[in-house]
C-alpha cells in the first residue's frame, strides 16, 4: 500500500469522526441525551431488517428531511412519556406511536394544533365531553367554546359502534385522545416516514376528510379558479419551500394549506386551521365566532398577498350576504320541524321520521354547501348543490308536515 493512499485514509477517517461529532453537536437534546451508541446503530439496524420486509416504509423515511438531518428510527420509535414499551430484536420501542413521538422534538406545533378544532373539539363531535378527560375539556373550550362541552352525536347510538368506528372516528380521529395524555396524530397530514411539508401543503392531503356532501371543500376548490390553476401549474410550485421562507414566488397558486396554515410572506405559520375564520359555517343557524374581526382579518391578509383589497372585499360581501340568506332559509324550515314538535305531532327524538331527514338533509348538506361554496369559489356548489335543494326540500317539507297533521288530528 502507498503513503498516499494510506495517507488520503486516514484523512478521510478523521473527516467521517468530525462530520460525526459536529452532527451529533447540533441534534436536538431530546437526542443527545439518549445513549449515543444505540443511536448510531439504530438507523442501520432497523432498516437491516426493515427494508427487505417492508421496503415502502423504509424507502419513504429515505425520502424525508428527517433521514437528511439525522433524525433516526428509534428518535420516534422509542417509548415517549406514559408510554407502553415492548422489547423488539435488542430494542426497546413504543407499543404506538402518537403525536407525543412528534412533540418531543415539534412542541411548538404540537401547542398551535391542540388549541384548534382539529384537537379535542373534533372527537367530542363525534363522542361527546365523556369521552375526554376534565383538563382536556377546560384547555380546549378556553380557545373553542363550546366545542367540546357538548353530547355524543345521536347519530352514533344509532348507526352502531362499528360504524362510527370505521366511518366518523377515522376522520375525526385527527382530534383523538391518547392513552399517554396527548391528542391525536400528525401524520393524518405528513404522513408516518415521510414527514413532509409538501405532502401537506397538497390539496388531497386535506380531501382525505374533507370531501363530501356534508363539507365539500375539495370539490369546491377543484371547480374555483385556484384548483384550475393548481392543477395546471403545480409543477411551476415550490411546495417544498421552508415554512418560515415561503412566499408568493414559492406558491402563487394557493391550496387549502396556503389559505389556512402557511405563512406567506412573514405571515404567521399556524397549525390552528380555526385561526383565520370569521363564522361557525358549519351550524345549522351561522353566527359569528367570537374573534370574528381579528379572524378575519388574518385571512383577508392571507388572500391580499396576490390580490387587491377591492376585489377581497367583494367576494367577502357577496359571501357575508350568502351566511345571511341561509340562515333566514334554514329557519324557516327549521320552524316547520319545531312547529310539528310542539304540537306533539313529531316526537322528541331525532332521526326518527322523513322529514326529520328532510331537514337535517337541508341544513347540513344544503346550508353548509351554500356557505363554504361563497367563500370558496364553488359557483355550482351555492347553486346547484345548495340553494335549489332548500327550496325543493322546503317545499316538500311543508307538504309532508301538512299531511302529517292531518293524519295527527284523525280519531285514532
Ligand atoms: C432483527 C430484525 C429486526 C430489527 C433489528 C428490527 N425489527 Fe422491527 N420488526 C421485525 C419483524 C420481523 C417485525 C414483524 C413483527 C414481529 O415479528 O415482531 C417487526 C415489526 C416492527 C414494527 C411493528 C410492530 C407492531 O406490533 O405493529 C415496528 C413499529 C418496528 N418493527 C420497528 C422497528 C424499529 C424502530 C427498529 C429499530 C429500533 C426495529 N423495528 C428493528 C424485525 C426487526
Ligand atoms: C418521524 C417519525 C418516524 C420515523 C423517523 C420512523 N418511523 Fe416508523 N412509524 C412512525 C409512525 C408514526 C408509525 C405508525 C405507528 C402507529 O400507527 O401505531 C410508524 C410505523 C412503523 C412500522 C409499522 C408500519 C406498518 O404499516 O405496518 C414500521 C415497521 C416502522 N415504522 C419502521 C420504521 C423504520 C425501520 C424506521 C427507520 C428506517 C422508521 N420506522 C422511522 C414514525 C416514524
Ligand atoms: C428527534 C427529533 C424529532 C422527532 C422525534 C421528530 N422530528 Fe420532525 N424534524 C426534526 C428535525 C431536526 C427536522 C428538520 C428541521 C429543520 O431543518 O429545521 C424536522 C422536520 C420536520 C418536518 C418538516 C419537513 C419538511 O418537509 O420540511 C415535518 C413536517 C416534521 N418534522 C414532522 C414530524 C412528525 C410528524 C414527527 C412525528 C411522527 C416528527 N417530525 C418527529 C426532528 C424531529
Ligand atoms: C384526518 C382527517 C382530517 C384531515 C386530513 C384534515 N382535516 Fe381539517 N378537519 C377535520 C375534522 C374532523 C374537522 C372538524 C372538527 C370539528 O369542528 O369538530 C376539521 C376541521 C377543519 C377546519 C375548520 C376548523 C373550525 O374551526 O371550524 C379547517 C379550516 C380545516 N379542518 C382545514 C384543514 C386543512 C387545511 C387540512 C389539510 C392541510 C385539513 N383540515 C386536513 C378532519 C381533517
Ligand atoms: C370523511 C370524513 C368524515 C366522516 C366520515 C365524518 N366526519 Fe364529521 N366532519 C368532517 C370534517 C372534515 C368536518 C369539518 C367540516 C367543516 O368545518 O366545514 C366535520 C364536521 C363535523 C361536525 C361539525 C363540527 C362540530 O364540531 O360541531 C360534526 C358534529 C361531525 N362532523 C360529526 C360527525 C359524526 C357524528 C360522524 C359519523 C356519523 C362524522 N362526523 C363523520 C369529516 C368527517
Ligand atoms: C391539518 C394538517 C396538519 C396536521 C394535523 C399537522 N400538520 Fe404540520 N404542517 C402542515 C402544513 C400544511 C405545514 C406547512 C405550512 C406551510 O405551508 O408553511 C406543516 C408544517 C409542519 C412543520 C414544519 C414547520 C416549520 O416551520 O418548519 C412541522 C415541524 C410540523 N408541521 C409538525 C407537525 C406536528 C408535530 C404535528 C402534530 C402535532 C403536525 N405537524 C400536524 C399540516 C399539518
Ligand atoms: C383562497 C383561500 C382558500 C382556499 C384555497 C381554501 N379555503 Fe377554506 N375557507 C376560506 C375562507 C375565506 C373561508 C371562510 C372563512 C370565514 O369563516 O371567515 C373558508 C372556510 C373553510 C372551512 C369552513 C369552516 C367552518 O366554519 O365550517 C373549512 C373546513 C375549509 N375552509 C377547509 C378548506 C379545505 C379543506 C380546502 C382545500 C380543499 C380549502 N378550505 C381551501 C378560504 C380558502
Ligand atoms: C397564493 C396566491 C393567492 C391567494 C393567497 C389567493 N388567491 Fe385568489 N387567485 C390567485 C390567482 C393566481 C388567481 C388567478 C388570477 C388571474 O387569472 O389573474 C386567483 C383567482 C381568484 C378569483 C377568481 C378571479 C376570476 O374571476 O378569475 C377569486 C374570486 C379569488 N382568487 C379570491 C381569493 C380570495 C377571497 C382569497 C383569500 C381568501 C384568495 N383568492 C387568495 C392567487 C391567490
Amino acid at each position: 500500500m502507498s503513503f498516499r493512499s494510506v495517507f488520503i485514509a486516514i484523512v478521510i477517517g478523521f473527516g467521517l469522526v468530525l462530520a460525526g461529532f459536529l452532527v451529533n453537536l447540533y441534534r436536538p437534546p431530546a437526542e443527545t441525551g439518549q445513549p449515543s451508541a444505540a443511536f448510531v446503530r439504530a438507523t442501520g439496524k432497523c432498516a437491516e431488517c426493515h427494508a427487505e420486509q417492508q421496503h415502502s416504509i423504509v424507502h419513504e423515511y429515505e425520502m424525508s428531511v428527517h433521514a437528511k438531518k439525522g433524525v433516526n428510527c428509534l428518535d420516534c420509535h422509542q417509548a415517549a412519556e406514559h408510554q407502553d414499551k415492548m422489547d423488539h430484536h435488542g430494542f426497546e420501542i413504543t407499543k404506538s406511536l402518537t403525536a407525543a413521538n412528534c412533540r418531543s422534538c415539534h412542541d411548538k406545533e404540537y401547542q398551535q394544533y391542540l388549541r384548534s378544532r382539529h384537537a379535542a373539539p373534533s372527537w367530542a363531535a363525534v363522542y361527546g365531553e365523556k369521552s375526554l378527560t376534565p383538563e382536556q375539556v377546560a384547555f380546549s373550550e378556553q380557545f373553542q367554546p363550546g366545542g367540546t362541552k357538548r353530547p355524543p352525536h345521536p347519530l352514533v347510538g344509532l348507526e352502531g359502534q362499528q360504524a362510527s368506528e370505521s366511518g366518523c372516528a377515522s376522520c375525526h380521529s385527527v382530534g383523538k385522545p391518547n392513552a399517554d395524555g396527548t391528542l391525536g396524530t400528525c401524520t393524518a397530514c405528513h404522513a408516518r416516514h415521510v414527514s413532509s411539508v409538501a405532502l401537506a401543503r397538497l390539496p388531497t392531503t386535506c380531501a382525505q376528510c374533507h370531501m363530501g356532501p356534508d363539507h365539500s371543500q375539495i370539490e369546491i376548490y377543484e371547480e374555483s379558479k385556484h384548483g384550475v390553476l393548481f392543477h395546471a401549474q403545480e409543477k411551476l410550485l415550490n411546495l417544498a419551500a421552508e415554512p418560515k421562507q415561503l412566499t408568493t414566488h414559492d406558491m402563487f397558486v394557493p391550496t387549502c394549506a396556503t389559505c389556512h396554515m402557511s405563512g406567506l410572506n412573514g405571515l404567521a405559520v399556524s397549525h390552528d386551521p380555526s385561526d383565520r375564520l370569521s363564522y361557525y359555517l358549519f351550524a345549522e343557524i351561522t353566527e359569528k365566532r367570537p374573534n370574528y374581526a381579528r379572524a378575519q382579518a388574518a385571512m383577508k391578509d392571507v388572500c391580499l398577498q396576490c390580490h387587491t383589497k377591492p376585489q377581497i372585499d367583494r367576494v367577502y360581501d357577496q359571501a357575508e350576504k350568502v351566511v345571511a340568506e341561509t340562515n333566514d332559509k334554514v329557519t324557516t324550515a327549521k320552524a316547520i320541524i319545531e312547529g310539528l314538535r310542539k304540537d306533539g305531532v313529531l316526537s322528541e327524538k331525532k332521526f326518527e321520521t322523513p322529514i326529520d331527514f328532510a331537514y337535517f338533509d337541508l341544513w347540513h348538506y344544503d346550508g353548509r354547501t351554500a356557505k363554504h361554496g361563497a367563500f370558496m369559489g364553488g359557483a355550482d356548489f351555492v347553486q346547484w348543490h345548495a340553494n335549489y335543494p332548500i327550496l325543493e326540500r322546503t317545499i316538500q317539507m311543508k307538504a309532508t308536515a301538512d299531511e302529517m297533521r292531518r293524519q295527527h288530528a284523525k280519531p285514532k
